[in-house]
């Protein structure tokens, strides 16, 4: 299939662009870099030994858009590119409603005046906002917290929207819960550019000894250990889900949304636990009070997941500590760096 993958280039995405190389799919990348490196492609082209089309161009560009998928045409659309710090969307609101909904209206223009009538979205667990109920399956209501959250609920809206209108139409809405971990090679990872907001970025940065301690979020949650609790997704699973969706979008017209989890959560300090062991590094942290917003628990229901696209999550969280230092230990500075 000719898939048009927007924000390829970022840590999501270029983990799946491997999974799509390595299922035979004729791949075209669409990123202005905002946050990511060209070296990131560079890297998965050699470990997929493939060739990997490459626009460089912002989603709102709607004259790019256009001569893109005039000169590709794609059969489907897997659109990752956005902002999505939490914390950065409430000082810049306005920047995360242009690129993540006018964005996306500009891409779905560009789609529907090109035939193509498919699309796999990633959407977030954060649309959920606080649950009234665990695990949380995708009819619990919606209700997210912050202006990057609500952005990605607009999304969704949009896109059902959009699908209705004719019915070969078909979107996959994938609610990621917490993706973390890397490619096993070591080769492709998380890069963020500045003090990752995320656990999982700041313990890796931790024990390569960039950062000098973590700090925990609170320990008086009512959780077993006191410290919060999130369903961990790797994001080699995560990559093979989309790959699913693609695969149903192929043949079921329609929009669902669907949870992308394992069902279990894992506390802050077992994370740390875990990454001790597969490191073999120590994990300095200080408990400090909580962070406003955070929740106690998280956890995905993904029965939806394995009911329609046959898929489920293999990887605990094992893997997702030894991938992520592979990534980490191999390149300190991320992609800034030649490994
Ligand atoms: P990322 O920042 O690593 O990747 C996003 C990519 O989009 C980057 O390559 C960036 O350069 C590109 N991009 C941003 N704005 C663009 C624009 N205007 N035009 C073209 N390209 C643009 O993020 P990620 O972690 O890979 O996340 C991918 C998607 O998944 C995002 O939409 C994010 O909101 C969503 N998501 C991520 C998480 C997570 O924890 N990582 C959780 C839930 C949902
Ligand atoms: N935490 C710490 N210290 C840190 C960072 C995080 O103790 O330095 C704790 C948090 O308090 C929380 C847990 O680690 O209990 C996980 O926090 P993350 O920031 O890694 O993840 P969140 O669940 O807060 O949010 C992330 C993304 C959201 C996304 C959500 C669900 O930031 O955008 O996962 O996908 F919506």
């Amino acid at each position: 299939m000719r898939v048009l993958v927007t924000g390829g280039a970022g840590y999501i995405g270029s983990h799946t662009l491997l999974q799509l190389l390595r299922s035979d799919h004729d791949v075209l990348v669409y990123d202005n870099f905002t946050n990511s490196a060209p070296e990131a492609l560079a890297r998965v082209q050699s470990l997929s030994n493939r060739p990997l089309a490459q626009v460089t161009g912002d989603i709102r560009d709607s004259t790019r858009l256009n001569e893109t998928f005039a000169q590709f045409r794609p059969e489907a659309v897997i659109h990752f590119a956005g902002l999505k710090s939490v914390g950065n969307s409430v000082a810049h609101p306005l920047s995360y409603y242009d690129t993540n909904v006018a964005g996306t209206l500009q891409l779905l223009r560009a789609m529907s005046s090109h035939g193509c009538d498919r699309i796999v979205f990633s959407s977030s667990a954060t649309v959920y906002g606080e649950a009234i109920y665990l695990p949380c399956d995708e009819d619990h209501p919606l209700q997210p917290a912050s202006p990057y959250g609500r952005s990605k609920m607009m999304v969704e809206m949009i896109i059902r929207d959009w699908a209705a209108r004719h019915r070969d139409t078909s979107a996959v809405l994938l609610r990621y819960f917490n993706p973390v971990g890397a490619d096993a090679s070591g080769r492709i990872g998380e890069d963020p550019t500045d003090i990752p907001e995320n656990l999982m970025p700041y313990v890796a940065q931790v024990a390569v000894g960039t950062r000098a301690e973590l700090s925990v979020y609170g320990a008086d949650y009512p959780t077993d250990d006191g410290t919060g609790e999130r369903d961990y997704i790797h994001v080699e699973d995560l990559a093979r889900a989309h790959c699913a969706a693609l695969d149903y979008a192929a043949r079921s017209p329609g929009c669902e949304a669907i949870n992308v989890g394992t069902g279990t959560s894992v506390s802050v300090l077992q994370m740390v636990a875990a990454f001790e062991r597969a490191s073999g590094r120590p994990i300095p942290y200080r408990v400090v009070p909580r962070r406003a917003g955070d929740v106690a628990r998280m956890c995905a229901n993904v029965a939806k997941a394995q009911r329609l696209l046959g898929w489920q999550a293999q990887m605990g969280l094992e893997e997702m500590c030894r991938s992520t230092w592979a990534w980490q230990s191999a390149n300190p500075a991320g992609y800034r760096q030649q490994a």
